[in-house]
This record gives structure tokens, sequence and C-alpha cells, in this order.
């Protein structure tokens, strides 16, 4: 299924740990996580054993979309705290071994960035509107948006600006151009025709290339080039598999089907166009400049595979999201599926293949598994909503990572799965921040609830997150009993599962194995890793117990084992014995 990767870059095999700033440790107390509270706690990540870190974007931003609205590409938020904090953190983090890829957000800007502020202020016309997708409205008086295409966010993507701000009486009233933005209407999408932009991201590459960063995860790349004409799309766009309220259209995806031609190959006007690869060549060639690996990874929500696979071509990025993975239902064949195919469709132009399960977009993957559904699952869960079973989604979802970590290539671990954390699913909406709650009219959660501050301590107030005790958003009552200090004395504990799978998983090399797809049982997924050694992962997804194959000496598993038997919802590795 897929042969060994030999003296691989090292991003062709990492284990990579995505931190997301405001919840992963707070320094100054004010309740919101910051860079020196991520550079204290850097050893919890390299005791887990992890190879890198990715942190969500930490850059001057109002926070519209919880830093994803960018208004200086080269500072640090005073949220997060200052570019010395973010050079203490790289060196700590090299200091103990750990990579550091920053977060790149090319798509749009925030409407407070200087350029959008200059673009409205100069008018129609001017050189500052052309770095962004600007364009007249339809109707007799332009009062129609440019075209019907609606925001991954929910409502228009279109927004109307007044020309004439500070005429008498007509001050604010919206009477001008419109602009596109695929998401809130703080994240005006940039115009990537525009030369100046193509400049402004490769001196912003090279200013964090400069300072010593190994990578970037690239946002939205999927999204940077629009089809010309900007043509109206009968489909419909969410982040998250939902429903569509108006129209009752079941969502498959990022992109949902609709009868045209386009969106059954999965794409629509505003995403994946072919243009997007002339950027990430370009970017590659920066990269290329540098000595030390450098590597570029996408967040693409792109289907088939086969289409993912021409973001990692040889000379564009190192890796791409797979979210077929994560997006899988808790089926064998699906999962076996879903793995050849993406060994099938990464091997072909020669990238590893990633593997991840959660990240600050879905729910998370001990709470997403334990619902009725699985899947990609809702767009958040509320009080009201039917619960996940809390126990079968920790199961499943140990099982799942042992499985998952088991795979040659690169994983992708979200904060706190290593902790087992279950998604907050009964969070008061009066704290919802998430832009899709308000946008969608409430029709969707929102991702706040896979965003909750961890963990650290069971006896301190706040759990740890902080010294003063407080979190921006409140901590389940369930994680008292997940912090790693409890967690540290219980041997089957969540998170001494990861640290013993990752410690095999380096011994092993099994990020460099040769993969096989092993025969088994209908329910059941087994492959068999071949780098050092021989060690057959498997994972029993049926409802009965499994014969373990004989001549295997137990390495780990995610649950307790019933003799010479896989019980359900279970995964273990074995080592062939000579
Ligand atoms: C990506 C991010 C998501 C963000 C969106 C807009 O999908 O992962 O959190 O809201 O882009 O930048």
């Amino acid at each position: 299924m897929h042969r060994p990767t030999a003296d691989a870059e090292w991003w062709r095999t990492a284990v990579i740990y995505q931190v997301y700033p405001r919840s992963f440790g707070d320094a100054d107390g004010d309740g919101i996580g910051d860079l020196p509270g991520i550079t204290e706690r850097l050893d919890h990540l390299a005791r887990l054993g992890v190879d890198a870190v990715w942190l969500s974007p930490f850059y001057r931003s109002p926070q519209k979309d919880a830093g994803y609205d960018v208004a200086d590409y080269r500072d640090v938020d005073p949220l997060f705290g200052t570019l010395a904090d973010a050079d203490a953190l790289i060196a700590r983090a090299h200091e103990l071994g750990l990579r550091v890829v920053v977060d790149l957000v090319p798509n749009h800007t925030s409407d407070q960035h200087v350029w959008f502020r200059q673009a409205l202020a100069d008018g129609p016309g001017s050189a500052a509107r052309a770095r962004y997708m600007f364009r007249e409205g339809g109707g007799e008086r332009g009062e129609e948006p440019p075209n019907n295409w609606q925001s991954v966010f929910g409502g228009s993507a279109w927004t109307r600006v007044s020309e004439r701000p500070d005429a008498p009486g007509s001050s604010w009233e919206r009477d001008g151009q419109w602009y596109l933005h695929l998401f809130d209407s703080s994240q005006p999408d940039l115009n990537w025709d525009s030369p100046e932009v193509h400049d402004e991201f490769r001196s912003i590459l090279r200013f964090w290339l400069d300072r010593g960063v190994d990578g970037f995860r690239v946002d939205v790349a999927h999204g940077l080039v629009k089809a010309p004409g900007l043509p109206d799309w009968a489909g419909h766009v969410r982040m998250v598999e939902g429903t569509d309220v108006e129209e009752g259209l079941s969502d498959g995806d990022v992109i949902a089907p609709d009868a045209s031609d386009d969106a059954v190959t999965g794409r629509s006007p505003m995403f994946d166009q072919d243009g997007v690869h002339e950027i990430y060549r370009e970017w590659r060639a920066v990269l290329d400049e540098y000595d030390g690996e450098r590597m570029l990874v996408a967040e693409a929500w792109v289907e088939p595979l086969e289409r993912l696979a021409l973001y990692v071509r040889p000379d564009e990025m190192h890796q791409a999201f797979n979210f077929d993975f994560l997006v899988t239902r808790w089926d064998a064949a699906a999962l076996r599926a879903s793995i050849a195919g993406s060994y099938a469709a990464n091997d072909a132009v020669g990238a590893p293949t990633s593997w991840v399960l959660s990240n600050h977009d879905v729910v998370r993957h001990a709470s997403r598994l334990g619902l009725a559904e699985t899947g990609k699952g809702p767009n958040g869960i509320g009080a009201e909503d039917t619960q996940p079973d809390a126990e079968l989604g920790l199961r499943r979802a140990r099982a799942a990572s042992l499985l998952m970590l088991g795979l040659a290539g690169s994983a992708y671990v979200y904060q706190g799965e290593e902790l087992g954390l279950p998604e907050h699913t009964t969070l008061d909406d009066s704290l919802r921040q998430d832009p899709a709650w308000w946008r969608t009219g409430h029709a969707e959660k929102g991702r706040d609830g896979c965003r909750v501050p961890l963990p650290w301590r069971s006896d301190a107030p706040g759990l740890g997150f902080s010294p003063t005790g407080r979190t921006w958003l409140p901590q389940p009552e369930s994680w008292s009993e997940l912090a790693p200090d409890v967690q540290e004395q219980q041997e089957d504990s969540t998170l001494r599962l990861y640290r013993r799978a990752l410690a095999l998983r380096a011994e092993h090399r099994l990020g460099a194995g040769a993969m096989e797809l092993l025969p088994a049982g209908e329910d059941v997924v087994a492959v068999r890793n071949t780098a050092r050694a021989a060690v057959v992962v498997i994972a029993n997804l049926g409802a009965e117990p499994v014969a373990l194959p004989a001549g295997h000496e137990v390495l780990v598993a995610s649950g307790p084992l019933d003799g010479d038997t896989l019980p359900t919802d279970t995964a273990v590795w074995l080592r062939e014995r000579a």
C-alpha cells in the first residue's frame, strides 16, 4: 500500500501538536492564553514526545474570528504578548528539539488592516481597492450584491460600503461598492490577481523565516483564487457539515454538492481553482532559499484526495491536512478506504500522507465519535442538542488515535486530545463568540466548544490555566478529572497512552514505515507498519470481540484486552515475534 521513506526530511514523519494560543496557557492572568504561557508549558510537549508545534494565529488582530482576521502580519497582538515573546518561544522550542510552525492567513485580512482602511478611504478605481475584491452591485442603484455567493459563516459573502462617509446627511449610508468576504464581513478577501499581494506575502514569509520558524500552516489554501467573472453558484458552502437552513440541503463539506458538474467534482467558483497552484510554487521557491527543511502545510477542504494531492506536488507545499480521514465515519470499511486512498493519492506525487482527527474548527473527536452519527459532525453542540455518549466517545477516540499514530506519514494532535478532552457541549449561548453563531442566526452553535482553555492542575482555580483562575470560556466540570496532574498518576490514562504510543512510534520509526493493509474481518482495520521491525496495528470497530493473531507481543493497547481478544472499539499495536 505504501513504501518506506528512508532518511526523510523531518516533516515527512513528524507528529505536530496544534497549539491554540488563546486556550493553551495564560501567563499574565487575564484569562486568555498568551505566548509566555505557551513557552512555560513547552516541557509538557517535549515530554509528550511530539516533534513540532503549530501555533494558530497570534498576530495583531481585532479578534473577530479569533485571530484569523489579521491586521498586522508582522506583529504580535498585545493580547498574546510581543515579538520578543515570539522569539523567546521559538528559541525555547528549538532548545527542546521542537520545530515551530506558524499560521499564515493569505485569503483575507482584517478590515482593520492598513490596506483595507486605505481601500475604503481611496474609493472606487483606486490602487488600494485593487488589492481586494471590490465590485459594483447589481439592481438599478447597485443595491444587489454582485453575485449570490454565501459566506462560509452564513449570510451573503458581500458587504456594501459607503463612498461618502463624511457627506452631510448621508454618513455611513451604504451607497457604494461591495467587497467579497468568504468568511465574516470583518475578513475582506484579498485579490490574488494583484502583484502587490504576491509581493507582500513573499515578504511576510521571509519575515517569519528569518525569525527562525520551521514552517507555515496555510489557512484556506484552496480559496485564494476565484473563478473568472465570479459566476453565481447554486451550491452552499459550510465549514462543517450541516443542514442548509433555507433549502434543507444536506451539505457534505465546505463545498456542498449541487447539480452542476463542478460541484460534483467538489469545485465551486470560490474554491480549488487551478490558479492557486502558481502561488504555492512561488512560496516553495522562497522556502527553498532557506536551510533547515522549512515546510508548508495546506488547509484545503478539497475533494477528492487526488485534487488535494495537487497541493503537495514536488514544487508546491510539503503537506496537506488529510480531512478525508477526519470526516470518515466510525466504520472499518470506510476507514480502510480512506487510508488506502490517502496513500495512493499522496504517493503518486511523492508527498507524505498526513493524519488528523481534531482541530480548532471541528467537534473534538472524543465527542464526535460518541454521537449517533459519526463522520464530520455538526458545527458545535449545544445544551438542548442530543448529547454525545461520553464513555463511548472516549473509548473510540483512544482507539482512533492509536490507529492514527500507527500509520506512516505525519500526524497532527490538537491540544487537549492527549488528555481525551471532550467538547464543551453545554456552553451557555451568551458566551459564544464564533461568528458562525451570529451569522447563521444561531442555527449553528459554532466552534467555541472545542476551543475551551486547557486544564493543567485539578486542584487549582481555572484548572491551572491561568494564575488568577480566569478563563475566557468556562471549562466543563468533567475536566478536573482529566487534568495532567491526575492523568500522570493513572497508568491507563489517555495522557500516558499518548506518551507511550509516541515513544514507540519514535523507537520503531513508524512514521517512515512501509504500510500494508492486512486481511481482516469486516469490522476490523488491520495494517502492518514495517520500519525497524514489523508492527501490526489493529482496530476493532465491531460489536463483537475479535481474536488477536497468535505469535505477537502487545506493545500498547487503547483499552483493556480480554485475554487474547480485542474488545469492541479498541485498538492495539503488536510486534511480530521473530
Ligand atoms: C480556517 C481556520 C478557521 C477560520 C477560517 C477563516 O478554516 O481554520 O478557524 O475561521 O479559516 O480564516
